[in-house]
């Protein structure tokens, strides 16, 4: 839903996205980008979403150099999960910096407990950190 409502946003400024939800490093294509935004929720303990946990898997088995991506992160989790609050988002920013690519801003970790619009909240985010990607 968050996803969605970013690539809209993303459209309406006149950005080109293209919009991953799944299958693996052939179809994410991050050699070839210069730019990304993970939205990524947290599911289990501290673990990630199904449909991108191939991906970081692939990622992190393969290790190819992302040095020409950089990227942010729109983290989705709940802080009664203490020790694994944000976990998914966590795992992403870690990995993606272990590669080389470099984060654009802070994380917008957004916590359901105090965000209950968090695809109006990550529309916001976005619409400023776009502008800093230059
Ligand atoms: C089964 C389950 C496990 C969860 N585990 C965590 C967790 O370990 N850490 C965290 O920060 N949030 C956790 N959450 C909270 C979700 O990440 C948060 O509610 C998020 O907004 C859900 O987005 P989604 O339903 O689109 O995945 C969990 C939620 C569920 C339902």
């Amino acid at each position: 839903m968050v996803g969605d409502c970013v690539v809209d946003a993303l459209h309406e400024l006149g950005h080109e996205v293209e919009r991953y939800t799944g299958g693996g490093t052939k179809a994410a294509r991050l050699g070839e980008r210069q730019a990304a935004l993970v939205i990524c929720s947290t599911t289990g303990i501290g673990d990630l979403p199904q449909n991108v946990a191939p991906l970081h898997a692939e990622l992190a088995s393969e290790r190819p150099a992302l040095g020409q991506l950089r990227y942010g992160i729109v983290g989705l989790g709940d802080r009664n999960y203490k020790e694994s609050y944000l976990g998914g988002p966590k795992k992403w920013d870690a990995l993606l910096a272990e590669l080389g690519a470099q984060r654009v801003g802070d994380r917008l970790e957004l916590d359901a407990t105090d965000h209950p619009t968090p695809d109006l909240d990550a529309v916001a985010w976005v619409k400023q950190w776009v502008t800093t990607l230059g």
